[in-house]
């Protein structure tokens, strides 16, 4: 059985976290438009360089981010889609190039999310995450590489939240209304929450 699984939740809700163990757990790939706009922040484009929008902590113009994620789909045998769609255009557009087994929103608190997110280490070179605070590595080589993401500031954090609320709850509500959305609490370890939502895909 193929799987097309849509992971939605705000900045910080673990939506990276989980889908890197989907990914592994049902061999499918991991499409998330974040890392993708990460790994071309500099790239010139009649809009602007990503890193204008990203590190402000708005959004990059659809055109962009659409044009990476049909592309990403249309090479995947199964995914989990993370990071897209962020308002309704994109999920028009999201509708409109494929179809979708399963739609999952991680519910996460707003305060959590800030603590989530300010304390963010990220390894550059495998891409794994972790939390000074809730997901510490023991090998001392990969503390001192870990980095903080540039749009992890607080103040950044704040309007990534803000643009959230604008722009993406009401994607959120599409999917309720349309009865598509399976809600999953986030807020329980990393391992208990992959529990919750391997449950929900296997049904
Ligand atoms: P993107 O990279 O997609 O960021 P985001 O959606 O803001 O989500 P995050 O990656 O910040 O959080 P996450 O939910 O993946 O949480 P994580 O697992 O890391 O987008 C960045 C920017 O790119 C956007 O602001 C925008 O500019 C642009 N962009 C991207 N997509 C776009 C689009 N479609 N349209 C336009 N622009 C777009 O976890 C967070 C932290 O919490 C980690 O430290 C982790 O260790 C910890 N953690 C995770 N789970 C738990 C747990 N259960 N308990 C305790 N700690 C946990």
């Amino acid at each position: 059985m193929s799987h097309r699984i849509l992971l939605l939740g705000a900045p910080g809700a673990g939506k990276g976290t989980q889908s890197r163990k989907l990914a592994e757990e049902f061999g499918i790939e991991h499409v998330t438009t974040g890392d993708a706009l990460r790994a071309n922040k500099d790239m010139e484009t009649e809009y602007g360089t990503p890193r204008s929008f990203m590190d402000a902590g708005e959004l990059v113009p659809d055109p962009v981010v659409n044009e990476i994620v049909k592309a990403a789909l249309e090479d995947a045998d199964g995914f989990v889609l993370d990071g897209y769609p962020r308002n309704l255009s994109q999920a028009e557009y999201l509708s409109e190039i494929t179809d979708l087994d399963a739609v999952v929103f991680l519910d996460v608190g707003e305060e959590e999310l800030v603590n989530r997110l300010t304390g963010r280490r990220m390894d550059p070179e495998t891409g794994d995450i972790y939390h000074v605070e809730f997901d510490w590595p023991e090998d001392e080589a990969i503390q001192e590489r870990l980095v903080q993401r540039d749009d992890d500031e607080e103040d950044t954090v704040r309007e990534r939240l803000r643009v959230y609320h604008e722009n993406t709850e009401p994607v959120i509500e599409h999917f309720r209304e349309r009865g598509d959305l399976v809600e999953v609490d986030g807020e329980a370890t990393p391992a208990d929450v992959f529990e919750r939502i391997r449950d929900v895909v296997a049904n």
